[in-house]
């Protein structure tokens, strides 16, 4: 694990930055989430090494790398989205500023277990996430924009580098036993409809921009494009994600997608 920092240049990109401009839509999407569950996962992560006091200091360690490279996802993500905010699509800061302040709520409101617990069910998603994008998604990459694709695929690998961080936080603060086991899959379960919901609005509005400007045909295929990406990323995703919810869960064992080590590389 390291902390890489790319120099990415957005300012040719266009939001529709794949063929399948449903699918640049989708992950544009995506995009808001790290804006701001990035900055929230590096304030949980100091107050989990805060707790571990003196123990624990490989884990320690892990904290700050991790922490590091979530606030260069998160530079990265947000420089992307003012693209968007730039291009046309402006109203969807109204969007994510309800998501925005449930972190805030969370720090403020919910205890220790609960946010990391949560940020736990975040990066399980994040690393399922990385292997759907490096071995399920080339035919919508294909022709795609480099930068969008190196920003994901950057992202979402180091993602993957990181993905026991949280894991074992949790379990160095709560052990593996049956209630430490039920309530991660319980806070992995709130994690996925707390995202999920927001990132399906997000989408909406997107897809609604684009949808104005479009007769009822194209409106239509436009509508069947989505179902069948949303279908596509859904069965990818469902496999990857119900490992999850199991008692012998160990991200520590997932195998990497072919390419990651490669795409990595190429950063530093
Ligand atoms: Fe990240
Ligand atoms: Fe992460």
């Amino acid at each position: 694990m390291k902390v890489r920092q790319p120099a990415f240049d957005f300012s040719t990109i266009r939001p529709h930055w794949a063929p399948v401009r449903e699918f640049a839509q989708s992950y544009n999407a995506f995009s808001t989430v790290p804006a701001h569950i990035e900055p929230y996962l590096v304030k949980v992560m100091m107050r989990v090494k805060d707790t571990l006091g003196e123990k624990h200091s490989a884990l320690r360690d892990n904290i700050e790398i991790f922490n590091k490279q979530e606030v260069q996802h998160c530079k990265q993500h947000v420089a992307f989205n003012k693209m968007l905010y730039r291009s046309g699509y402006a109203g969807m800061q109204a969007l994510e500023k309800p998501y925005r302040d449930d972190y805030a709520s969370f720090l403020a409101n919910r205890s220790l277990r609960f946010n990391v617990a949560y940020c736990e069910g975040f990066e399980a998603m994040g690393s399922a996430a990385g292997q759907v994008f490096f071995e399920e998604l080339e035919e919508y990459l294909e022709g795609a924009d480099q930068a969008a694709v190196d920003l994901w695929k950057w992202h979402l690998a180091e993602e993957f580098e990181h993905r026991e961080v949280c894991f074992q936080a949790y379990k160095a603060l709560y052990g593996g036993g049956p209630f430490a086991y039920l309530y991660r899959v319980w806070a992995f379960i709130f994690a996925v409809k707390h995202i999920g919901t927001h990132t399906a609005r997000v989408a909406a509005y997107l897809n609604d921009v684009d949808r104005e400007a479009m007769t009822p045909e194209q409106r239509e295929e436009s509508i069947a494009r989505q179902k069948a990406l949303k279908g596509k990323i859904s069965q990818a995703s469902r496999k990857r994600l119900l490992k999850v919810l199991s008692p012998f869960y160990d991200p520590g064992k997932m195998v990497p997608s072919p390419g990651m080590a490669a795409l990595l590389a190429r950063f530093g």
